[in-house]
């Protein structure tokens, strides 16, 4: 993927209406801090575009980031979940809006769930695996964070990940590193041909 040029065009919190970009849109799910922000920035060739924090609970919106390259398309970062230290209501409210985000955007191609290649997934990850399965999707699962094991771990925590969230048989997993970048061709090779498929017909 050669990019052009990336924006940060629409940002949307809670009582937002979602824009209708009429663009391939794809969206980053995960615990806070799994790592989708950096993930954003190492995709784009960024350091700091999506901001990251090493503090759970950075991004608090929906951030679209306007791609321009081979494909346009854009790239959604969602807010994380199971961020303990925000107030139940927040946490509510923004699990409503990510909701309302999977249900309603007319244009969202696929959803990305992002797990930290180190842990078997949350209760909160299952949660989330199956209702982007219950939205119509089969999620691609990116393992995050694939730097901190070693590389004879890897296929081992991948199992791990499937065993956990009892995948349906097709179902990928890419393990990722923003920092050395592992896994950063094979992803936008995916996410290209993501942004070729067709737009949903119908919403659930
Ligand atoms: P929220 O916005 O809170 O939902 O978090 P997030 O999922 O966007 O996580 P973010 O990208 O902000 O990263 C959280 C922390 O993990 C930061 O300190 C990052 O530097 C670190 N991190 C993210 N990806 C990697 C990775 O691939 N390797 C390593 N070693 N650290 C990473
Ligand atoms: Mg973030």
């Amino acid at each position: 993927m050669i990019i052009r040029g990336v924006e940060l065009q629409h940002v949307c919190g809670v009582s937002s209406r979602f824009p209708e970009t009429e663009l391939p849109e794809i969206a980053f799910a995960g615990r806070s801090n799994v790592g989708k922000s950096s993930l954003i920035n190492a995709l784009l060739n960024r350091k700091s575009l999506a901001r990251t924090s090493a503090k759970p609970g950075k991004t608090q919106t929906i951030n679209y980031y306007h791609v321009l390259g081979d494909t346009e398309l854009f790239l959604v970062d969602l807010p994380g979940y199971g961020y303990t230290t925000a107030a139940v209501e927040i946490r509510q409210q923004w699990g409503k809006m990510i909701e309302r985000y999977l249900r309603q955007s007319i244009d969202l191609r696929a959803v990305l769930l992002l797990l930290d290649i180190r842990h078997a997934p949350s209760a909160n990850d299952r949660q989330m695996y199956d209702w982007i399965c219950a939205q119509g999707f089969t999620p691609l699962l990116v393992a995050t964070k694939q730097d901190k094991i070693g590389r004879n771990q890897i296929a081992k925590q991948l199992r791990l990940i499937r065993q956990t969230l009892k995948t349906e048989p097709g179902t990928e997993i890419i393990p990722f590193s923003s920092l050395s970048k592992a896994g950063r061709d094979e992803l936008w090779e995916k996410l290209e041909e993501i942004g070729n498929r067709p737009r949903r017909t119908r919403l659930l």
